[in-house]
C-alpha cells in the first residue's frame, strides 16, 4: 500500500479511528474501567461539550501517560512572537511589505524561528489572529510544544517539514498547508537543512471548509482531499522541556517522557493536511471577475454572518478566459484586512517587489491594487485564454485591521519604497469638465 495510504485517513473533520497498536482503542464504549494495553483514556475537546453536533470537536486518546503528567510551567522569553492584543506601536494606515526573512545564522528550531508580523484580536477572548513567519534552520528532538491561545495553519514557502504531533506524523512541503489544532502537542522535524514559511494563529473559532451556496456540492477545496494521520507514538524517556503558548506568553516545563504518546485515539479533532494543487478553482467564464472570496480553501468564522475573523485563500495557476475584462485584481479598498504571501513563481497584480517568502498588508480603506507597469500590461493585453502558471500566492484576509509589531515596522526587511509601485500611475482622462 502506498505511503500516503498508510500514514493518513481522509476526509474534512471526519470521525476518525486509528491504533499504532492492535487492541489499543475500546470497543462500543469510550472509558473502559480498564484500558487495554496498559494505557490511559484521555478526552481532548477543542469544543465547548455543548458545541453544536456540526461544530462540535473532540477526541479520546489512548496513551501511556496522561498529560497532566508534568514539572510546574515557568515563564520563558518570547524572542519575537507576539500575541494579542497587539499595542507595542501605532499602526498606520499605509500599504506595506516586506522581502522575505533571511534563515538564522545561529542554531533556530521551528519555535525559536517564530518572528510574529502582526495581529489582532486577543486570545483571551477567543478572537483576531496573529500572522508569522517561521525560518529555521534545526529540528525539534527534545522539546515538544503545545498553543493554547489558537490553532495553527502553516503554509511552508521553502523546506519540508514533519509535525511530529500527539496524534500522528504530518509531513508537509511547499504547496501543501497543515492545521495543528489547539493544544494539540507536537514538535517539528526538518527535512533538509532549512525551512521558512507562514503561520496564520486563529484565536477565534476552527477553520472549516466554507459554504458552497449556488455552487453546488463540489467545488473549491473539497472535504475528502484533507488528510489527517494515523496514530503514531513515542515512547522515550529523558529531560525534555514542555513549552506552552498561554495568554501570549510562552511557558516551560520539564517533563520526563516524550508527551507524544498516544498508542491509539477516536475522534474528530485531530490535524489535518490539504495539497493546494487539489483546489478547485472556480472563475468567472463570461467576463468581470468574482470577489476573491471564490479562492477560499478555509473560513473560521465569527458569530456575524459572512464575517470571517479569517479566510485562508490562494491564488494557483489557473486559466484566464474573461473577455473585455481587466483579468488581474482590480483597485480595491475595502473593509477587510488583507495578508498575503507568495509561496513560488509570480503574482499577476505585481511585476516585481512580491516576492517568494515575502508578504503584504493592505489595512481596511487603504486603496491597493496592480501597480503601474501590471496596470499597463493588463490594460493593453490581447484577451486569448491564458494559462496563469508558475503562481502560488495566499491571503490570510481577517475580520479586524492587521496590527504590525515592532518588529515589523523597524525591520531592514520592510519595503519602505513600495508606494513607488503605484506612482507612475498617470493620468489618462480624456474628457473636459463643460
Ligand atoms: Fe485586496
Amino acid at each position: 500500500m502506498p505511503e500516503k495510504e498508510l500514514r493518513y485517513q481522509s476526509g474534512f473533520g471526519n470521525e476518525f479511528a486509528s491504533e499504532a497498536v492492535a487492541g489499543g482503542l475500546p470497543e462500543g464504549q469510550n472509558a473502559p474501567q480498564k484500558s487495554a494495553l496498559g494505557l490511559y483514556t484521555e478526552q481532548f475537546s477543542g469544543t465547548p461539550f455543548t458545541a453544536p453536533r456540526a461544530a462540535n470537536r473532540r477526541t479520546w486518546t489512548y496513551r501511556i501517560r496522561p498529560s497532566v503528567t508534568h514539572k510546574p510551567y515557568e515563564e520563558t522569553e518570547t524572542k519575537l512572537i507576539r500575541s494579542g492584543p497587539f499595542t507595542e506601536v501605532p499602526t498606520p494606515p499605509n500599504q506595506l511589505r516586506w522581502n522575505p526573512v533571511p534563515i538564522p545564522g545561529e542554531k533556530a528550531d521551528f519555535l525559536d524561528g517564530i518572528i510574529t508580523l502582526g495581529g489582532n484580536g486577543d486570545p483571551a477572548f477567543q478572537t483576531g489572529v496573529a500572522i508569522h513567519i517561521y525560518a529555521a534552520n534545526a529540528s525539534m528532538e527534545d522539546r515538544f510544544f503545545y498553543d493554547a491561545d489558537g490553532e495553527l495553519l502553516i503554509v511552508p514557502q521553502d523546506g519540508s517539514l514533519k509535525f511530529h504531533t500527539e496524534l500522528g506524523i504530518i509531513g508537509v512541503a511547499p504547496g501543501e498547508i497543515c492545521v495543528i489544532p489547539r493544544g494539540v502537542k507536537f514538535r517539528v522535524v526538518l527535512d533538509g537543512e532549512s525551512a521558512r514559511g507562514y503561520i496564520c494563529e486563529n484565536y477565534g473559532l476552527t477553520f472549516r471548509l466554507p459554504e458552497l451556496g449556488p455552487i453546488g456540492a463540489n467545488g473549491l477545496a473539497n472535504s475528502r482531499d484533507f488528510l489527517t494521520p494515523n496514530a503514531a507514538f513515542e515512547d522515550r524517556d529523558g529531560p525534555f522541556q514542555m513549552v506552552s503558548k498561554f495568554l501570549g506568553r510562552l511557558w516551560v516545563a520539564e517533563i520526563d517522557h516524550s508527551p507524544l504518546d498516544v498508542v491509539a485515539w477516536h475522534g474528530n479533532y485531530a490535524p489535518y493536511k490539504y495539497d493546494l494543487k487539489n483546489f478547485n478553482c472556480i472563475n468567472s467564464v463570461s467576463f468581470d471577475h468574482p470577489d476573491p472570496s471564490i479562492y477560499t480553501v478555509l473560513t473560521a468564522p465569527t458569530v456575524n454572518p459572512g464575517t470571517a475573523n479569517v479566510d485562508f485563500a490562494i491564488f494557483p495557476p489557473r486559466w484566464m478566459v474573461a473577455e473585455h475584462t481587466f483579468r488581474p485584481p482590480w483597485f480595491h479598498r475595502n473593509m477587510m484586512n488583507e495578508f498575503m504571501g507568495l509561496i513560488f513563481g509570480q503574482y499577476d497584480a505585481k511585476a516585481e517587489g512580491f516576492v517568494p517568502g515575502g508578504a503584504s498588508l493592505h489595512n481596511c480603506m487603504a486603496g491597493h491594487g496592480p501597480d503601474a507597469e501590471t496596470w499597463e500590461r493588463a490594460s493593453a493585453a490581447e484577451l486569448k485564454p491564458q494559462y496563469l502558471d508558475n503562481t502560488l500566492a495566499f491571503m490570510f484576509e481577517t475580520q479586524l485591521v492587521v496590527r504590525p509589531t515592532k518588529f515589523a515596522l523597524e525591520t531592514k526587511i520592510l519595503q519602505h519604497e513600495y508606494y513607488e509601485c503605484w506612482q507612475g500611475l498617470k493620468k489618462h482622462f480624456q474628457g473636459s469638465k463643460g
